[in-house]
């Protein structure tokens, strides 16, 4: 089966590339400035990319590849795609913040098909295939059924694009008192592996890119959730920026009655 051979090389490239977190986080690495000084790449993201893109092109020649590091202004049209973040958190990753972690996404026809999302510091090993539920290290993951009130909301700041700060903090005072608390953890993939996980209960983000959710999107379905954009409307999985809110069906209902509310 194509995906199953799709979800083991992935899996395969993706711990090779934690691994070389791990050891670069001892060993050392260069830090460079992207479009300010909040964005940043490191010689460890560039080296996974080119890692995962040689390994995945050999084994599958037909497949197209949109990655964070050379994306370009066009998402491949061939069937599979595969939509890398090479690390997702790359400012906790230069902070040794332990909370980082490499995502793949494995698109066929424009939806996602098969996901890889891994965390090395705890050796988490998320994963999914469409139609065949989420793990996590082998074990089947289901999403909290808790209510938003005892539910943990993790949401994203999404600091390359500061125009979005004050919807953001508007967000986070409406969200604040109708829910357990809530978390900025600082890599969006994971974030998403968590709902499916059960342990956030809603997440949102104001702004993000396709290599941020690709993977985790996929992930959080599987898992038994549901993730759209802010306002309700489905995701495109397209190359424009989207806005992103996942949790059970029940908290995205709650949130988007919240958010009425506050809108009058
Ligand atoms: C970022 C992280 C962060 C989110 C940003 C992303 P990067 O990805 O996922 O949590 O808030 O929107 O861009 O730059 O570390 O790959
Ligand atoms: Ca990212
Ligand atoms: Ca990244």
């Amino acid at each position: 089966m194509i995906e199953q051979d799709i979800l083991t090389e992935v899996e395969k490239i993706a711990r090779e590339c934690g691994e070389a977190m791990l050891e670069a986080g001892k060993a050392g690495y260069e830090v460079a400035e992207k479009t300010s000084k909040r964005d940043l790449v490191t010689s460890v993201d560039n080296k996974n990319q080119d890692k995962i893109i040689n390994y995945l092109s050999k084994k599958f020649p037909e497949a197209g590849f949109f990655s964070e590091e050379s994306a370009g202004d066009i998402l491949p049209n061939n069937e599979l795609v595969f939509v890398i973040d090479p690390i997702d958190g790359t400012t906790n990753f230069t902070k040794d913040l332990k909370y980082s972690c490499v995502s793949i996404a494995c698109f066929k026809n424009m939806q996602p098909y098969v996901s890889v999302v891994y965390e090395p510091y705890n050796d988490e090993m998320f994963t999914a295939i469409l139609g065949q539920g989420a793990f996590c290290n082998g074990e089947r993951m289901t999403i909290s059924h808790k209510p938003l009130e005892e539910s943990l909301v993790v949401f994203g700041t999404s600091p390359y694009f500061p125009e979005v700060l004050d919807k953001t903090v508007r967000r986070l005072k409406e969200i604040m008192p109708e829910c357990s608390d809530v978390r900025r953890m600082g890599a969006a993939a994971l974030d998403l592996c968590y709902i499916a996980a059960g342990r956030f209960g809603l997440y949102f983000e104001d702004e993000i890119s396709l290599w941020d959710y690709a993977a985790g999107a996929l992930i959080v379905r599987e898992a038994g959730g549901k993730i759209c954009q802010l306002d309700g409307q489905p995701l495109t999985f397209g190359i424009e920026k989207s806005s992103i809110l996942a949790g059970t069906e029940k908290n995205i209902q709650e949130y988007l009655i919240i958010e009425r509310r506050h809108e009058k």
